[in-house]
């Protein structure tokens, strides 16, 4: 198919804005492979090595407060801008630390950066995309969070010879401050300058990336009637009660998405592939480059399906999927992963989990979130939502091992299987299908008291 010059560039825009999910992959995956260097240079408790690692997660949730305070006021451009910056500066500080609590201290300051990043990019990218291929552009920002996954693995395996912790930090800052450079050429968001009075800027930028004059009219219309209000944030909250429902609904399906155990399954990949007999350094880095790579195909084929079949089958497969690989990991530790079979099942277990997360709640949790706010609530809803992805995040780092030396690998993972079962419900009762209306429309459908299932529909 032959495309427009302007989707070329909205594409081109998009890749830009995402890349801020690969600085969140990047923290994730580098902190892995530079920990136990760290911990022995520092020579560190148990928890002060928690506390590195859980120290960007608390930056992360003040960082979200940050950029919506932000947001409304200096615009998306600027934001995923100074969040380049910050998490520059991060990098570099962390990889001069001098003691554990300065470290600790400094991988703070990168939170700030991934929680404002985390935070504005799928709002960016909801906002600029054409509704028709709006689903695969955002999903384009969980793409990048697997891409830096990866990179910063690869990475860390280069520097892991020479045991060089320092550069493994510091050296991630290149992939931000290109963004940062990049980020400067974006055209700002057309939503946030009619937000802010600035009607003839916005129309030049939808010149920019839409294809024809009529759809450049009829957003504008749509944007301008829906910023009439004068209520927004905190005050919507008070007196709108759909809108409440609506904030309601975004910490669900983010709570849903940690809730399914992505991060606990990552974290203990090792363990299974070491138990299904991958225990060799070498062996154990192949399998996670695999699922690297894995991820980034499997949250592609997202892109494509997302505009397609649209968002609610997408996640009625992923968590049904992510609910029978839990049930089976379950099943394999409670048989006691001891013959080959068990052990190679458990492994396919962990794949097709990582593959169901992958294609639906990954990309899809940040997706929605981005597109069932109202313009003027947009940011408290957005930040509300990923502040509750945060706090649920660092409960689970928290209590993860407690509860698996309490009640063994089995039940652990049978209660999230539980968890994703129960997460089909909520699916069918309670998550709308925006697949191709506009974000005004789903505006307009809330706001009239529609109920939440139904905000995507055609009016
Ligand atoms: C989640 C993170 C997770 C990442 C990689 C994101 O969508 O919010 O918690 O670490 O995907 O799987």
């Amino acid at each position: 198919m032959q495309q427009s010059a302007t989707t070329k560039f909205v594409y081109m825009i998009s890749v830009t804005a995402a890349l801020a999910g690969l600085l969140f992959g990047i923290d994730t995956g580098v902190i892995s492979g530079a920990l136990p260097f760290v911990i022995k240079h520092f020579n560190t408790t148990t928890s002060q090595a928690e506390y590195v690692v859980s120290a960007v997660l608390f930056g992360a949730f003040f960082g979200t407060l940050m950029g919506s305070y932000l947001s409304k006021r200096l615009g998306r451009k600027i934001v995923l801008f100074i969040s380049g910056i910050v998490f520059t500066i991060g990098c570099l500080l962390s990889a001069s630390a001098q003691s554990v609590d300065q470290l600790i201290f400094y991988r703070i300051i990168l939170g700030l950066s991934v929680g404002m990043a985390a935070f504005i990019a799928p709002i960016y990218l909801s906002e600029m995309a054409p509704r028709r291929f709006r689903g695969g552009i955002v999903s384009m920002y969980q793409v990048m969070v697997y891409l830096g996954i990866l990179i910063a693995f690869i990475s860390d395996t280069y520097f892991s010879y020479t045991g060089a912790w320092r550069w493994m930090l510091g050296i991630i800052c290149i992939p931000a401050i290109i963004m940062a450079v990049l980020v400067l050429f974006l055209p700002r968001s057309p939503r946030w300058l009619i937000l802010k009075n600035y009607k003839q800027d916005a129309s030049e930028v939808l010149h920019k990336i839409r294809d024809n004059e009529e759809e450049i009219e009829r957003e504008l219309k749509e944007i301008e009637a829906s910023v009439k209000s004068q209520e927004n944030g905190f005050s919507l909250l008070r007196t709108n009660k759909p809108f409440r429902k609506v904030v309601g609904l975004g910490v669900l399906i983010q709570v849903m998405q940690q809730f399914t155990g992505i991060n606990m399954t990552i974290y203990y990949a090792p363990k299974i592939f070491g138990l299904a007999g991958f225990a060799a350094n070498a062996e154990q880095m192949w399998m996670t480059v695999l699922m690297g790579v894995i991820n980034v195909i499997a949250c592609a084929a997202a892109i494509f399906f997302v505009d397609h079949h649209g968002r609610k089958p997408l996640l009625y497969w992923g968590y049904l999927g992510m609910a029978i690989s839990m049930c089976v990991l379950a099943l394999a530790f409670a048989l006691g992963v001891s013959s080959l079979v068990i052990k190679l099942l458990a492994v396919v277990a962990l794949f097709l989990f990582l593959i169901t997360f992958a294609f639906s709640s990954g990309p899809i949790a940040w997706l929605l979130c981005a597109e069932i706010f109202p313009l003027r609530g947009r940011d408290f809803g957005m930040a509300t939502a990923t502040c509750a992805n945060w706090i649920c995040n660092f409960i689970l780092a928290s209590f993860f091992l407690t509860v698996l030396d309490h009640l063994g690998a089995a039940k652990t993972f049978s209660i999230f299987a539980v968890f994703n079962a129960i997460c089909l419900f909520f699916i069918f009762y309670l998550i709308p299908e925006t697949k191709g209306v506009s974000l005004e429309t789903i505006e307009k459908n809330l706001l009239a008291g529609k109920n939440l299932r139904d905000i995507g529909e055609e009016i």
